[in-house]
């Protein structure tokens, strides 16, 4: 029996963080076990969709509010993905090329999810699961139980997973016109404080909810931006399943982004020969540490602490050290590293944007992975960085707690801190350094990260155990 993957980011179709990488990887694992697992996605006019063909397996109309939209179902013709990918398509609602922030992205979801449940709820085969992410598709479970229309599917179990519990995608009651018609009744598990609250519906709903690692099922429970008590309420219902990486794509072994090419056994020179080449394209020392940071420049990620710490740090060190952010994200702290690449630019290079290519080049080239989250669900980059031989330094919360275990404990590859300061980033990047300077140390601890299996083999079965203890036919 099918089972449906719904999300706004899949990679390589549309991907800006994590969620992407999980929902392009997962799927496929799925299926190399033997399920039958597809991703439905919102379309999006990128690089993907402009490439690849479709063709149209559904058309019809649904209502938004009084407003009539015309949607088709499109089918990736090939499954080259590994899995069958179906793309939403609805004229003037979602044919854009952003995933996210259009002032109408309350419509353009909902639309998506209902569109999703007219098509499947026509079909003449009914899904064995649907497995929803994030609070974009956080209404299907509630729809599907308690609308009138889908009636049809109301067995058919549902799994949520969080991948951030910071976002929930509230809105206002005046918008409840935007939803089809509903037991009324049932209102309450839409609501909390007094709004339409998708992820809190879907935690509600849905027969199970999971988070990305099992350490971030507690940690919602008292930060969750306001749903504290829900979690805390729901938590048996909840189960944290670490996530795995997709090891065909991050493999330094195969990987073509990444100048040389390496294995456990070889890790000395590859890493070197990779570190040449990233520290000449930045015009830094290659003899020096270098730190590297990579991801969104967001409060959440710790990224307003960078600039200070590696200002910090470069005194302290006396310029012993280097430092490469890439990233994107709030203004003011894209400024401050710009400022502080003026300042000291034979320690400090800051690349801003994405380019999945460089970040293949960095986790092969860099030293040290700075992850100072102050809140991280799973966090997959300390897991690519591992798989390339370098350590990740992090900030030992939700899945950096579970996946990185400091050097000085039994075990042990990675550094980890307690606290969300400069002075704690500060320490560890001292630590670092003096690791560095023994290479035989260092060189048996890479040979340990790469050695480590975070692949999705192991993630893959927990999900599969829990759809089978939801529907033992799947
Ligand atoms: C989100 C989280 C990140 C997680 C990813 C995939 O981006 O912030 O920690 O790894 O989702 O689940």
């Amino acid at each position: 029996m099918k089972i449906y993957h719904l999300s706004a980011e899949c990679y390589p179709v549309a991907k800006v963080g994590g969620l992407g990488d999980v929902v392009g990887a997962l799927p496929k694992y799925q299926n190399l076990a033997g399920l039958q697992a597809a991703v439905v996605l919102p379309f999006y006019d990128r690089k993907f969709t402009q490439e690849n063909e479709f063709e149209t397996v559904f058309a019809a109309a649904t209502l938004l509010g009084n407003k009539r939209y015309f949607f088709e179902i499109l089918k990736e013709k090939t499954d080259k993905l590994g899995f069958e990918l179906y793309l939403v398509k609805i004229p003037g609602l979602l044919d854009r090329e952003n995933i996210y922030s259009y002032p109408d992205e309350r419509e353009q979801f909902i639309a998506y999810q209902l569109a999703f449940l007219d098509w499947i709820s026509y079909s003449q085969q009914t899904p064995g699961l649907i497995h929803c992410h994030d609070h974009h598709t956080g209404l299907v479970p509630f729809l599907l139980y308690h609308s009138k229309l889908y009636t049809r599917l109301a067995n058919v179990p549902t799994v949520f997973t969080i991948h951030n519990g910071q976002y929930h995608g509230a809105f206002g009651w005046d918008k409840l016109s935007l939803l089809p018609e509903i037991d009324l009744t049932k209102t309450g598990l839409l609501d909390w404080a007094g709004g339409i609250n998708p992820l809190a519906a879907a935690v509600k709903c849905s027969w199970k909810y999971t988070t990305v690692s099992p350490s971030y099922l507690e940690e919602l429970t008292y930060n969750s931006n306001g749903l504290e008590y829900l979690f805390y309420t729901e938590r048996l219902k909840g189960t944290g399943i670490m996530n795995g990486i997709d090891t065909e794509v991050w493999n330094p072994q195969t990987d073509a982004m990444i100048a040389a090419k390496f294995t456990a056994r070889t890790l000395a020179k590859g890493k070197r020969a990779n570190k040449e080449v990233l520290c000449s394209r930045f015009e830094l020392n290659p003899e020096k540490p270098l730190f590297t940071f990579i991801g969104r420049l967001v409060v959440e990620k710790g990224a307003d602490l960078l600039a200070r710490a590696i200002e910090r740090s470069l005194l302290e060190n006396e310029g012993e050290i280097n430092f490469l952010v890439l990233g994107t994200g709030d203004k003011e702290t894209e400024q401050d590293l710009l400022k502080l690449k003026n300042k000291y630019p034979e320690h400090c290079a800051v690349f801003i944007g994405y380019d999945e290519a460089l970040a293949h080049q960095i986790y092969a080239g860099a030293d040290f992975l700075l992850m100072p989250s102050r809140v991280e669900p799973c966090g997959l980059n300390q897991l690519y960085a591992l798989r390339y031989g370098t350590m990740p330094v992090v900030r030992a919360t939700g899945g950096l707690r579970d996946s990185v275990i400091d050097f000085g404990d039994e075990g042990g590859y990675g550094i980890r801190f307690i606290q969300d300061n400069v002075q704690d980033i500060c320490h560890s990047v001292f630590r670092a350094k003096q690791l560095y300077k023994d290479t035989a140390k260092l060189q048996q601890l890479r040979k340990q990260m790469m050695t480590l299996d975070f692949s999705w083999a192991r993630s893959t079965q927990q999900y599969i155990d829990l759809y089978k203890s939801l529907n033992p036919i799947i």
